[in-house]
């Protein structure tokens, strides 16, 4: 990241965080230079996003102006979703950590569209980008019993993805509500079949993949009918 600072701007993050001798650092510490450095910290995400908005052209298409998804493509919502998972899942597609294998078609529809993203820095732009649209509400297409749904949800799920499902960027997980019930399904029947998060350093789909074979399928459609009405709440 820091190579995308303007150099006035990573002085100064540098002379906060490393400052030369323990005088110096406290003379620099709470001076103006942190209130500089903070201040190019704002400007550097606001950046990232505007620069992230060029690269998603070439999202419209699948995912929609607003970052709404379209269920006709088997694309997900993805506004707002969480930014450090956006940049997970997009380095997993190009990297063909998800989106490779035999008789996964909507993953091998995305794949190719990660791998024009060209480095990490891209990655991290049009994920920025993404990060700040303000989610949408999904059309609700699978019918169940939501209240069942939310008993299944809070025992099962709510711990990692939260009691709002708007996900937790310290457990890695990325919100739920705007995804499309569809996509949901999908995506738990993925893990469950090992199409996703089963490749050798799967940290986190490893964890998924567990919890994916604590749910029939009854169940996750309740869950999703439960996550909708959530959704038109939010
Ligand atoms: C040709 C249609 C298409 C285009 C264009 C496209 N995508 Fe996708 N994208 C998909 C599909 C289909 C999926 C669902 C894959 C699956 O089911 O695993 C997906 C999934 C994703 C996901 C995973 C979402 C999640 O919740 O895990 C991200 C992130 C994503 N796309 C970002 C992008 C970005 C960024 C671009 C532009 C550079 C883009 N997509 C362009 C079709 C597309
Ligand atoms: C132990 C923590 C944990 C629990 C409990 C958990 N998940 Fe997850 N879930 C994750 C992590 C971590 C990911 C991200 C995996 C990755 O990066 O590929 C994830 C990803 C997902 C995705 C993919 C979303 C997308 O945008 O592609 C869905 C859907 C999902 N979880 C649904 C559920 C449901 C439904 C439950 C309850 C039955 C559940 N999860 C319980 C940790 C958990």
């Amino acid at each position: 990241m820091l190579r995308n600072l303007p150099v006035y701007a990573a002085l100064a993050i540098l002379s906060v965080s490393c400052g030369g001798n323990p005088g110096d650092r406290e003379q620099t510490v709470g001076s103006d230079a942190e209130t500089a450095a903070a201040a190019s910290a704002d400007e550097l995400v606001e950046g990232a996003a505007e620069r992230g908005k060029a690269l998603y052209a070439t999202c419209i298409a699948c995912h929609g102006a607003n970052g709404e998804g379209n269920i006709a493509l088997d694309s997900p919502g993805i506004a707002g979703q969480s930014e450090s998972y956006l940049v997970r899942q997009l380095w997993d597609f190009k990297l063909g950590n998800r989106g490779a294998k035999e008789g996964d078609m909507p993953g091998a529809q995305m794949r190719p569209m990660a791998m024009t993203l060209a480095d990490g820095v891209a990655i991290a732009n049009v994920s920025a980008y993404i990060a700040s649209l303000p989610p949408t509400t999904p059309p609700a297409t699978v019918e169940g019993d939501a209240a069942n749904g939310k008993k299944q949800y809070v025992s099962k799920c709510g711990a990692c993805h939260g009691g709002d499902a708007w996900g937790n960027e310290a457990l890695f997980t990325p919100r739920l509500t705007m995804v499309g019930d569809e996509y949901l399904l999908r995506q738990v029947g993925n893990f469950r079949s090992g199409l996703r998060g089963a490749f050798a350093d799967a940290r986190y789909g490893r964890q998924m993949a567990m919890m994916a074979k604590t749910v029939s399928d009854e169940e996750l459609k309740d869950i999703a009918a439960f996550l909708n009405e959530l959704a038109a709440t939010q």
